[in-house]
């Protein structure tokens, strides 16, 4: 068994159910491109909402967090990690909440109780010392010394909003060195292990904070970390979580997990499995230039750097060795990677054999830059990654390797710019359609995509688009149907694409080869129109489409749809004139 098995097995003997780990990419929140946390699916539960399993639940939820991508290669952080949790939807509260941490860590867990310390809430202008967590601590039998009052560190709030409250945090001395009798919460030999939070309140956007409907309990406690700390290493690469993919990438490379190689070893390792995970969620995110797909791509892109690095062979399928040792690992705990494997696997390879293609180019034009300026200013940074994909963090690992620095600044400015320019290039391409490239007209060029695949569902599978014709004022859509449409019709196309409006759905946008995008089932108006290497929009899952764009980022943007009129245009062929309002 391992700490996931024993926790669970702890809290559902007390009384909890065990929810699945929600997806890494939130369902139903545009606002973040990944789950930080264990409680972030859990928010409207929080808030009040009835839980279909109860008010006792816990589980092992898969989070993201790429805030400090450059810490990645040191001995604690993670780009992906597991955190347990255990929550009361109005059910307990502070009296078992931390009894139960109490006794599954010295029970369950056998920690000595020497070993613990822990901080509670202080007290500040508007809420109150969190006395009956202090006094619960005290008769568990936790010294005073060991218990530290703070304020700022015991109020936990996911953000600048939402449900909050003052919290209770437990530490683990982790040193062979003697144990202070006096707990300092400074002392980096104390490590935090998990956190309970008292969750009463919610803070709203103006900063105002109210009662919750329900007292509840949410706790988090990181399995990466605890599992090093119970296995009593210093580093956690040396954990049994990561033993076997350590050992895979020595192995492949031939080289120690030693001296200069482990930082390098550390990042493939963290980089692949947070890929792995990104690339077999449902959501099919796909390596990109924007938003999800970014990040996947430039977690793959460093770990093959790095892979580089320590001379692994780039034709050697290592990713795939690699990614086959972690989809083994965990395919037990998530179904997904199961499912998954061979989509995750040719995700790696592919955006391997992509940058493999350029990475040696790029490697010797930062040379050169280098010697010829001494320095990487913005434009050799941008030209690293509009020619050779680059990410921006590559190029300034490259020279922070060599004691300078970078023009990041200049070079986010000359991104932005690039990406304006290709916005409008692109949708000079494809005139016919698209008179003009306002954002009026790129909004009724999503709702085209939207109408298309509305009138697949009311109408049928064999309706494709014949033509389009946009203006400021309206968008014309002309597409195969051997029938006038009904008002049912047209109502129920309207309707969905209203629907797919207030979902909020996603515009993401990836570049593939025109067979791959084909066979992936996206709908292409001409086929031979396209070169080999085609852009594919996809809206959410609803749509997939071969096209130069522009379209909006979020189906959101676009108010509300109307079909004003449905006429025929010519045999076989009908057109609709509809506008967003
Ligand atoms: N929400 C708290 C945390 O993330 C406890 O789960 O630490």
């Amino acid at each position: 068994m391992n700490l996931k098995d024993y926790y669970i097995d702890f809290f559902v003997r007390h009384g909890h159910k065990q929810i699945p780990s929600a997806p890494v990419v939130p369902e139903n929140d545009p606002s973040v491109l990944f789950n930080t946390a264990g409680m972030q699916p859990l928010i409207p539960y929080l808030m009040g909402q009835p839980h279909p399993y109860g008010t006792r639940l816990c589980d092992y939820q898969k989070c993201i967090r790429t805030n400090d991508l450059d810490s990645v290669g040191d001995t604690t952080h993670h780009t992906f990690f597991e955190m347990l949790g255990n929550w009361s939807l109005g059910d307990y509260f502070k009296e078992e909440s931390i009894s139960w941490s109490f006794e599954f860590l010295t029970k369950d867990l056998n920690i000595p109780v020497n070993r613990l310390a822990v901080t509670v809430f202080a007290g500040d202008d508007t809420i109150p010392f969190d006395e009956e967590s202090y006094e619960k601590w005290l008769s568990l039998g936790i010294p005073k010394e060991r218990i530290a009052k703070t304020v700022s560190d015991n109020f936990w709030i996911a953000g600048e909003s939402g449900p909050c409250g003052p919290d209770t945090e437990i530490f683990y001395f982790r040193s062979e060195e003697e144990i202070p009798e006096v707990f300092d919460p400074e002392d980096s030999r104390w490590v935090e292990i998990w956190n309970n939070v008292f969750m009463q309140y919610h803070k709203n956007q103006d900063g105002k904070v109210t009662n919750l409907p329900h007292k509840n309990v949410d706790t988090g406690m990181g399995v990466e970390r605890t599992t090093a700390i119970l296995e009593g290493v210093n580093d956690n690469y040396l954990s049994s979580i990561w033993k076997k993919v350590i050992e895979k990438i020595s192995s492949i490379s031939g080289l120690p997990y030693e001296g200069e190689y482990q930082k390098s070893m550390r990042i493939i390792a963290d980089h692949i499995r947070t890929a792995v995970f990104i690339s077999a969620d449902p959501a099919g995110i796909k390596p990109s230039n924007t938003d999800q797909g970014y990040i996947l791509r430039r977690l793959i892109r460093r770990a093959i750097r790095h892979a580089k690095k320590l001379n692994i062979p780039m034709d050697s399928n290592w990713e795939v060795e690699l990614a086959s040792v972690i989809l083994d690992q965990y395919a037990s705990y998530y179904h997904e990677l199961e499912e998954n494997r061979g989509v995750v696997l040719e995700v790696l390879t592919n955006e391997k054999e992509k940058f493999n293609r350029t990475l040696e180019k790029g490697l010797k034009e930062f040379e050169k830059a280098l010697q010829r300026n001494h320095s990487i200013d913005d434009l050799t940074a941008f030209h690293l990654y509009d020619t050779y994909g680059f990410p921006i963090e590559l190029t300034v690992e490259l020279a922070s390797e060599r004691g300078i620095s970078v023009d990041e600044a200049g070079f986010e400015k000359r991104f932005k710019e690039h990406q304006e320019l290709s916005r409008t290039a692109s949708a000079g391409k494809f005139k016919g359609g698209l008179a003009g490239n306002g954002e009026i007209e790129t909004k009724y060029h999503t709702a085209t995509h939207l109408l298309n695949a509305a009138l697949k569902e009311v109408v049928g599978k064999d309706v494709h688009q014949k033509g389009s014709n946009i203006t400021a004022e309206r968008m014309r859509f002309d597409f195969s149907c051997d029938h006038k449409l009904t008002e049912e019709e047209k109502r129920k196309a309207e309707d969905l694409v209203n629907a797919w409006i207030e979902e909020g759905l996603e515009v993401q946008v990836e570049e593939m080869k025109k067979e791959d995008a084909i066979a992936s089932g996206a709908e292409c108006m001409f086929l031979e129109k396209y070169p080999d290497i085609v852009t594919v929009y996809s809206i959410g899952t609803v749509s997939k489409e071969l096209c130069g764009g522009p379209h909006v980022k979020n189906t959101r943007e676009l108010g509300h749809f109307k079909i004003i009129k449905e006429e025929a245009s010519s045999a076989g062929v009908r057109r609709i004139k509809a506008v967003l309002e």
